[in-house]
């Protein structure tokens, strides 16, 4: 066998295992050993996941966890998070028991509009394409009903389209620019559908369509979230300075996109464990925020913090696209708990507590970063990391978490000390 294969996807997974094995495992027995260990014993189960993509070879397990107390709006919710970094999910926690003494999250949707463009050339007179969209633009629309009549009984549906000039970025650059309303979907199939339906139509002899597909970019899909308290509870002692130093490690943010993308991967690591663990796209979701933190012309933060009057304020503005139905949100069992965990919330909803789960992450590597330091806390929570590398035994786990209780973490700390434990010097 080679490492070049034709017909992959035709072969049985047990196939592809097999082929796997013998051209890229060092250990055959013990590779196939953990892609079946990974695989659940549920066999429709496993056959659900199989069918998400293609050329399934076993699961791929991310933890699932719970960041409890998150007062949103007046309301408690308990917010799965899927992610593998240590830290996130109990910074979290923490954040949100922080604000829930001093009134909680406010969070409110914006707007909830997508969009999405059929991208084509035309090089004849631009007077001439004007008046053919103007004259075909309500059929466009009308080309979509089938497509569309269960989004507009639910309220969504095309808003409008646009005919965009982008010769002067590109040669005979032009586009319909499309604007949706998608209720509680995401929405992307719906949306791309409706556009290759529209292409179809609009198509004609002088119009050559290049494509037709949604953007993720969607600044009018827009949620705020924000948190605000009297400077004095900021922190137990010097809490104005404390707030300052927050302050200005966001105003850092603003002017260094060196810091600027640390920054916003911190809030991430909030918003897509929380659309992962919704069955929502976040690669979606990140790429539009990152686009969002370039909107003025310069990457910087997503959020921004003030102190008015001996009040401190903290918020995030960012575009969200998610759905509550439709997609993974209700075949993926965990995504479907999750949504039930959140107390079915509509897509609105889900927009909001996601913002502010990054909002509460991003407050946490603040202050964090702006007092102790970031590793104290970060080291802590990967000490289990550590521990399970170095192949410690539940006692020996005990005695060096015991150990380590409010001592600075390191990988070779653990290790000398682990030794120790072991050899007795
Ligand atoms: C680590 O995943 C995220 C942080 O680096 C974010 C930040 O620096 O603001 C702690």
């Amino acid at each position: 066998m080679s490492k070049m294969i034709k017909g992959f996807s035709k072969f049985s997974k047990a196939e592809k295992i097999d082929w796997l094995a013998e051209n890229f495992f060092y250990e055959k027995d013990k590779g196939i050993a953990t892609l079946e260990q990974y695989c659940n014993k549920n066999t429709e189960l496993q056959q659900l996941h199989d069918e998400f993509i293609e050329n399934t070879i076993s699961n791929f397990y991310v933890p699932y966890a719970i960041a409890p107390n998150f007062l949103i709006n007046g309301k408690i919710y308990a917010i799965p998070m899927a992610i593998e970094e240590s830290s996130v999910v109990a910074a979290a926690a923490l954040t949100a028991k922080f604000w829930s003494s001093r009134g909680g999250f406010k969070a409110h949707v914006v707007s909830t509009t997508k969009v999405g463009q059929v991208h084509f050339t035309y090089d004849g007179n631009k007077e001439a394409l004007e008046q053919y969209f103007s004259s075909v633009k309500s059929n466009l629309i009308h080309a979509t009903d089938h497509i569309t009549a269960n989004m507009r009984k639910r309220g969504g549906g095309i808003v409008d389209i646009e005919l965009r000039d982008r010769t002067d970025a590109l040669e005979h650059y032009y586009q319909l620019h499309v604007t949706f309303e998608t209720g509680d979907s995401m929405g992307a199939n719906f949306i791309n559908s409706c556009l290759e339906a529209i292409a179809d139509f609009f198509q004609k002899e002088g119009i050559f369509v290049v494509m037709s597909i949604l953007s993720n970019y969607v600044p009018q899909c827009l949620v705020r979230a924000e948190v605000t308290c009297k400077v004095e509870e900021f922190f137990p002692e010097n809490a104005e300075m404390y707030a300052r130093k927050f302050i200005q490690a966001i105003e850092i943010a603003k002017v260094e996109p060196y810091r600027a993308v640390t920054h916003n991967k911190g809030i991430m690591n909030g918003i897509d464990a929380v659309v992962l663990a919704t069955g929502n796209d976040f690669r979606a979701v990140a790429a539009g925020a990152h686009a969002y933190a370039c909107k003025d012309g310069r990457y910087k933060s997503l959020t921004e913090a003030e102190l008015i009057d001996g009040v401190f304020t903290f918020s995030i503005e960012i575009p969200l696209s998610l759905g509550t139905v439709g997609g993974l949100t209700k075949l993926h069992p965990l995504a479907k708990l999750s949504m039930e965990i959140l107390q079915n919330p509509t897509a609105a909803e889900l927009m909001q507590i996601v913002a502010v789960a990054g909002l509460a992450q991003n407050f946490a590597a603040l202050r964090a970063l702006t007092t102790t330091g970031i590793q104290q806390g970060h080291m802590k929570m990967h000490l289990m990391n550590i521990l399970n590398q170095l192949e410690a035994n539940v006692h020996e786990k005990e005695l060096i978490s015991d150990a380590f209780k409010g001592k600075t973490v390191s990988h070779s700390g653990i290790a000398e000390f682990l030794h120790l434990i072991r050899t007795g010097h």
